[in-house]
């Protein structure tokens, strides 16, 4: 459905009007770790047993918290896992977890740390 939408501004203008494209424009920001931190909260999702996921390690993919094949750039490669019981889980999105898929709540200091160079910035340190 929205790949419809979506694509009616490129049936009208004949191109991407700038609105949409600035959707697609994420920050490229690196944790501790040094893979790129999709988000800083984490997702709560369902999972059913005995299905096989694939979680995104570098932090491209654009289907969060899962992969999509944008490691392909990178020398990384997701984490392919079994769900052991359907459950609703918090997968981590920021990367840096040490619990690797689940969020371990490392991203609460990943914000800390971010916004520290921040405010670095804007003193100029
Ligand atoms: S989202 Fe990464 S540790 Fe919570």
């Amino acid at each position: 459905m929205n790949q419809i939408y979506s694509s009616i501004p490129r049936l009208i203008l004949g191109r991407t009007s700038t609105v949409f494209r600035k959707q697609s424009v994420r920050s490229l920001e690196t944790g501790p770790k040094g893979t790129y931190i999709a988000k800083h909260i984490p997702a709560f999702v369902q999972l059913e047993e005995g299905k096989k996921y694939s979680w995104c390690k570098c932090g491209l993919s654009k289907k969060q918290p899962f992969c999509d094949g944008a490691h392909k750039t990178t020398d990384m490669k997701p984490l392919r896992f079994r769900a052991e019981a359907t459950k609703k889980v918090l997968l981590c999105q920021c990367k840096q977890t040490n619990n690797q898929p689940y969020c371990d709540f490392t991203h609460v200091s990943v914000m800390f740390q971010t916004a520290g160079k921040r405010v670095g910035k804007m003193f100029g340190k």
